[in-house]
C-alpha cells in the first residue's frame, strides 16, 4: 500500500498521508489540503468524507458485515441482551458478572422521571408525535440536572448516561400514554429493562398485568439490532452537536429529531404505512413497486436501499426470520407481512433494484414485528432511539476522548451573487 496520495494542482504538488483501519479500510487524510494549497474538498451527503477514526463498530457494505467492538451482530443477536450491548458499546468490553449487575441496578433506580413532567406532558397535544415529545423531554433534562452538565466530568458523564438510558423509556411510554388519555404508568422496577418498558406502554392501574416472554426478548433483540451503526445521520448529528461542547442532553435530543427522518429512523412508521396502504386500496405488489421506481412520483419503496450496505443489511436477516418466528409464537395471523414478502421478492428480482444495489434494510420488517406487539405505528421511531441511545453516548464518549478533537465545522463553496450594493427599501 503506498504511504501518501500525490496531488497535483497545476505545477505543485503535495503529498497527503494514506491512513488504514484494522480492518484495511484506506483514507487519505486532507487535513493540511487547505492550508497547503486553499482548496477544500467538496462531498455532498458526505458519501465519500471519513469524520473522525472510531473503534466502536465496523460495517462492511459490500460484504453485509456488521460488528460492535470487533464483536458479529449475529452472535450478538443470539448470546446477549440489550444492556450488555449498551455497556460493551459505551465502555469498550463486555462487562464481566459483577459490572453487569452494578450497571443494570444503576439503570434500574433511575427509571423515574420527576413529577413536573407530567406537566410537561400534559402541555402537549394529544397528538404529538413521539418523537418531539421525547426530544422535548430529553432536552428538559438539562433543566432538571443543571449539576450533571459538563461532559469533561466523569462523575457528570457517568450520572447522565446512566439517567438517560433509564429515563428514555419511560419517557416514550409517557408520550404514548399522553396520546391516548391513560395514566402514566410508573416504571415498575420488578421487571427487566425491556420488561419494564412495556409495563409502562401496556399495562394500566386497573388491571394486572404479565409481560409475555416472546414478547419481550423479541423488543430486547430488536433493540440489540438498532444499537450502533457507526456514522449515521443521527449519530452523525450527536458527534456534530456535542463538537460545541454543549452537555450530553441536548446533544440526544438533536439525535432524536435527526433519527425521526423518514429517510432515517422513521422508516420504520413509513414501512408499515406503505404495507397498509397497499393493503387497503387494494393494489398489488408489482403496482407499488412500479410506482416506486417512477422518478416524478415521491413513493420510494421504504425499508428499502442503504448508503453503506450494497448487499443485504444483516439486521434485515436476522429481523425477517424473527419476524416470523414472533408472529408464529403469538399466533398471529398479518397481511402486512405477506405483502413485505410480496414486494421483498418482486424487488430483489427487478433489475431497478438491482442495478442500484437496494435491498430490505433495518426497517423493512421490524415494523410489523412491532405492529404485531400492539404498538402503534408512530410510536416506531421511538423504539429505534431506545435501541440506538447507547451508540449515540458511545459515539460522544469517544469524541470527548478524540486526540483529534475539534468543534465540527465544514466548509462550503459559495455560489450567491458577488458584492451588491445595498438598495434602500424606496428603490426596490
Ligand atoms: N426505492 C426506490 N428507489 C430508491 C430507493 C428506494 N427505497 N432507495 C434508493 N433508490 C434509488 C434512488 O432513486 C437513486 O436512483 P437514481 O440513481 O436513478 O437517481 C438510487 O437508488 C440511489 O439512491 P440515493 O437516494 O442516491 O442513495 P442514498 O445512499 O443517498 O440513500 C437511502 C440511501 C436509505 C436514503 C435511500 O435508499 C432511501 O431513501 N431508502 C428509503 C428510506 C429508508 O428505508 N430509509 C432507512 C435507511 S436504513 C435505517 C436508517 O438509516 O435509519
Amino acid at each position: 500500500m503506498p504511504k501518501a496520495a500525490e496531488l497535483h494542482l497545476g505545477d505543485k504538488t503535495i503529498e497527503l498521508p494514506i491512513v488504514e483501519g484494522s480492518e484495511g479500510e484506506r483514507a487519505i487524510d486532507i487535513t493540511r489540503l487547505r492550508s497547503e494549497t486553499g482548496y477544500i474538498t467538496l462531498d455532498p451527503g458526505y458519501a465519500n468524507t471519513g469524520s473522525c477514526r472510531s473503534d466502536i463498530t465496523f460495517i462492511d457494505g459490500e460484504k453485509g458485515i456488521l460488528r460492535y467492538r470487533g464483536i458479529p451482530i449475529e452472535q450478538l443477536a443470539d448470546r446477549s441482551s440489550f444492556l450488555e450491548v449498551a455497556f460493551l458499546l459505551m465502555y469498550g468490553s463486555l462487562p464481566s458478572g459483577d459490572q453487569l449487575s452494578y450497571f443494570k441496578n444503576s439503570i434500574r433506580q433511575h427509571t423515574m422521571l420527576h413529577e413536573d413532567f407530567k406537566k410537561l406532558y400534559g402541555a402537549l397535544p394529544k397528538d404529538a408525535h413521539p418523537m418531539a415529545a421525547c426530544s422535548a423531554a430529553v432536552g428538559a433534562l438539562a433543566t432538571f440536572y443543571p449539576d450533571s452538565l459538563d461532559p469533561r466530568d466523569p462523575r457528570e458523564v457517568e450520572i447522565s448516561v446512566h439517567r438517560l438510558i433509564a429515563k428514555l423509556p419511560t419517557m416514550a411510554a409517557y408520550a404514548y400514554k399522553h396520546s391516548i388519555g391513560q395514566p402514566f404508568m410508573f416504571p415498575n422496577n420488578r421487571y427487566d429493562y425491556v420488561g419494564n418498558f412495556l409495563w409502562m406502554m401496556f399495562g394500566n392501574p386497573c388491571e394486572d398485568y404479565e409481560v409475555d416472554e416472546t414478547v419481550r426478548k423479541a423488543l430486547d433483540l430488536l433493540f440489540i439490532l438498532h444499537a450502533d451503526h457507526e456514522q449515521n445521520c443521527s449519530t452523525s448529528t450527536a458527534r456534530l452537536v456535542g463538537s460545541s461542547m454543549v452537555n450530553l442532553f441536548s446533544v440526544i435530543s438533536a439525535s432524536i429529531n435527526s433519527l425521526w427522518g423518514p429517510l432515517h429512523g422513521g422508516a420504520n412508521q413509513q414501512v408499515i404505512e406503505m404495507l397498509a396502504a397497499i393493503r387497503d386500496e387494494g393494489m398489488t405488489g408489482r403496482e407499488f413497486v412500479e410506482r416506486a421506481k417512477t422518478k416524478d412520483d415521491t413513493s420510494r419503496l421504504m425499508g428499502f436501499g442503504h448508503r453503506v450496505y450494497k448487499n443485504f443489511d444483516p439486521r434485515a436477516k436476522i429481523i425477517k426470520k424473527a419476524c416470523f418466528d414472533v408472529l408464529n409464537k403469538l399466533g398471529v395471523h398479518s397481511k402486512l407481512l405477506e405483502i413485505a414478502v410480496e414486494l421483498e421478492e418482486i424487488a430483489l428480482s427487478d433489475d431497478y433494484f438491482i442495478e442500484r444495489k437496494l435491498y430490505p434494510n433495518v426497517d423493512f420488517y421490524s415494523g410489523v414485528i412491532y405492529n404485531a406487539i400492539g404498538t402503534p405505528s408512530n410510536m416506531f421511531t421511538a423504539l429505534f432511539a431506545i435501541g440506538r441511545l447507547p451508540g449515540w453516548i458511545a459515539q460522544w464518549i469517544e469524541l470527548h476522548t478524540d486526540p483529534d478533537f475539534k468543534i465540527g465545522r465544514p466548509r462550503q463553496v459559495y455560489t450567491g451573487p458577488n458584492e451588491t450594493e445595498y438598495t434602500p427599501l424606496a428603490e426596490r
